[in-house]
């Protein structure tokens, strides 16, 4: 009796675990080039991702050596199970120089891992349940093909599918390591159901867009198919990999992530001290800016007044030829350390935050900067404020790849400018820049039409 009601026990508790280490052979999966057979734009937007890189991503086999090393191997399935599942569920990892990995393996996070989910034990640490066979699961209920069934699964479309590997614990501390979905599931847009998907694969970037079309070749025409062109904030490894239309995709998104206002005095004396304010809206992403692997990811505002000759009076946040920011007034991103409380980037060896300045998702932050106008500087004086993205530190990468090997690309994500003049300016003579491109155009319309609407108004009165 009790045995039964002991395996009895242990066969339902079974069929809600996460797949086990070695329960498939990568046999049981299909290549990505069969799926491309009939979901030929599917698969061409997948192609250059980070996703079909999760595995081959030369910075990421750095690091995972280096953590392997560090832990005696103890973090070798860990890391493998988000970044070449089909490895791990195929026993093909470790051992953790990938001597063993198939083929399919190596294509990281790619279509017939993602399609036989066919459920997960909650979020983070990849609690996936993956089912590879003739099903493929997704989004549709009413969906059919030839080459293999289909089934609906409401996961899918919830940002919850993301979850599971888009939230990282430490294996042995628990120390949350990347809180994308936890920030995200406790930010408005979770409430307004604004999920993962609604921007990361749709054409909105930072708010659902529908695009028509076909899933495939023969298939209805349809309201809205998912892209799969999934990117985020990395111009880095994209470029490293010659994926330059991923790399341009990075790009537009980080430049539609943030907004910047500057407040300065519009006149100031020479040898006077002029204080200027920057704030920062985290206003298009749906989770802290940056997010991720934070700790390595470096954002930051480059601040430079200079004079109407191109005397530079004042700058901050601007990197020397090392690569090394100066005199930055804050680096947004977090910081963690290790048992001794020392800072580390090596996130497994981390069992605390040390500090945390990552800017939340709709969070407003400000920095101030001061200087004062030198004698001989000629006016009008302009300031400029860029908010600055890289992947990485440059020290980080030369120390794993070695000097001179790669640069990591500096993003800059939005510009503001004032400018400054002589006191004796006419009030009439001191314009300001226009607001930079990239929020002016809703504003701008807008504008217009309720000063046409202020217009006619007044008119028929
Ligand atoms: C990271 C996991 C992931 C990967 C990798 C992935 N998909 Fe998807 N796919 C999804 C999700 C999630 C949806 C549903 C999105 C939604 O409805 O909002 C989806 C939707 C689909 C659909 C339904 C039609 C559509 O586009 O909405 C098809 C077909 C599809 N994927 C095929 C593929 C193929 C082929 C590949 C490989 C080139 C692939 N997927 C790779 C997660 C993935
Ligand atoms: C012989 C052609 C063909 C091949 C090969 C093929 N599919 Fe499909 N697939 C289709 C068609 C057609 C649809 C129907 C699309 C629709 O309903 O709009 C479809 C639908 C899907 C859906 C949507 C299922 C749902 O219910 O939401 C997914 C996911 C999917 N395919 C994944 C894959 C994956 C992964 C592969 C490779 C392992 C693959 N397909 C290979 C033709 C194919
Ligand atoms: C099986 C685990 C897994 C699932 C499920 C998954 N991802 Fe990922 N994702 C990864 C890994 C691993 C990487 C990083 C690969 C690398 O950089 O080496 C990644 C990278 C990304 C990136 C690129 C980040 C950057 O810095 O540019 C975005 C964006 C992203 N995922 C969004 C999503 C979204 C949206 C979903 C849900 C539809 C999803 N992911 C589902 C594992 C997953
Ligand atoms: C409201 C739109 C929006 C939503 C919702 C959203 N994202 Fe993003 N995401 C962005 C934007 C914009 C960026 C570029 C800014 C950045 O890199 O942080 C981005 C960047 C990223 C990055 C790269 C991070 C970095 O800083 O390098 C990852 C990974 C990511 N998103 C995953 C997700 C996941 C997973 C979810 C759901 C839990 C999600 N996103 C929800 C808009 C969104
Ligand atoms: C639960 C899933 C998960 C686990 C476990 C995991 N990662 Fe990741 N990893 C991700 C996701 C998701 C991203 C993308 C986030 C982003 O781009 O900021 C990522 C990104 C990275 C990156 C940045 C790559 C790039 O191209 O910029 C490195 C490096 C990395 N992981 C190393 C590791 C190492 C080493 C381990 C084990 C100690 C590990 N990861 C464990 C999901 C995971």
């Amino acid at each position: 009796m009790a045995i039964a009601a002991v395996i009895l026990l242990f066969g339902l508790a079974h069929a809600a675990e996460p797949t086990a280490s070695g329960e498939f052979s990568s046999s049981d999966f299909t290549e990505s080039d069969r799926c491309k057979e009939c979901h030929a734009i599917t698969t061409v937007q997948w192609e250059g991702t980070m996703h079909s890189n999760a595995y081959v991503d030369p910075f990421y086999l750095k690091e995972f050596h280096a953590a392997s090393e560090d832990t005696d191997g103890l973090v070798d399935s860990f890391c493998s199970r988000c970044h070449t599942p089909i490895g791990v569920v195929a026993g093909e990892i470790p051992p953790a120089d990938g001597s063993q990995l198939s083929e399919i393996a190596k294509e990281g996070v790619n279509c017939d891992f993602c399609h036989t989910v066919s459920g997960s034990d909650g979020t983070g640490n990849a609690p996936f349940i993956v089912t590879p066979g003739d099903t493929k699961w997704g989004p549709f209920n009413d969906s059919e093909a030839s080459f293999h069934e289909s089934e609906y699964l409401e996961l899918y479309t919830q940002s919850e599918y993301c979850g599971m590997c888009h939230e990282v614990r430490h294996p042995v501390n628990g120390l949350l390591i990347d809180d994308t979905y936890p920030v995200w599931k406790n930010s408005t847009y979770s409430q307004e159901d604004v999920t993962c998907q609604d921007c990361h694969m749709t054409p909105g970037i930072t708010e659902f867009e529908a695009n028509p079309g076909r899933a495939g070749s023969g298939a209805p025409k349809r309201d809205h198919i998912s892209l799969h062109s999934i990117v985020g904030g990395n111009a880095f490894v994209t470029e490293m990999l010659g994926a330059e239309k991923e790399k341009e995709m990075a790009i537009e998104r980080l430049e539609m992530a943030a907004t910047l206002d500057m407040v300065s005095p519009e006149i100031a004396n020479k040898g006077e001290d002029v204080t200027v304010e920057i704030s920062i809206t985290n206003s298009g992403a749906g989770h802290n800016i940056p997010t991720g692997v934070s700790e390595i990811r470096q954002m930051w505002l480059e601040v430079k007044a200079t004079d109407a000759e191109g005397h530079e009076i004042y700058s901050a946040g601007t990197t020397d030829t090392s690569g090394e920011i100066i005199s930055a007034n804050t680096i947004y991103n977090n910081v963690l350390g290790d048992s001794e409380g020392n800072p580390t980037l090596s996130f497994w060896l981390a069992d605390r935050v040390l500090s945390d300045n990552r800017i939340g998702p709709e969070e407003t932050v400000a920095e101030e900067h001061m200087f004062s106008l030198p004698e001989d500087a000629v006016y009008p004086v302009t300031v400029d404020a860029t908010l600055k993205y890289r992947s990485a530190p440059q020290d980080l990468i030369d120390h794993l790849f070695g000097e001179d090997v790669h640069e990591v690309p500096v993003i800059d994500m939005v510009e503001k400018s004032r400018i400054i003049y002589d006191p004796d300016t006419p009030p009439e003579s001191r314009t300001q820049p226009q607001s930079e491109s990239q929020s002016t155009p809703g504003f701008t319309v807008f504008a217009t039409v309720a000063a046409l609407l202020i217009i006619y108004v007044l008119k028929k009165q």
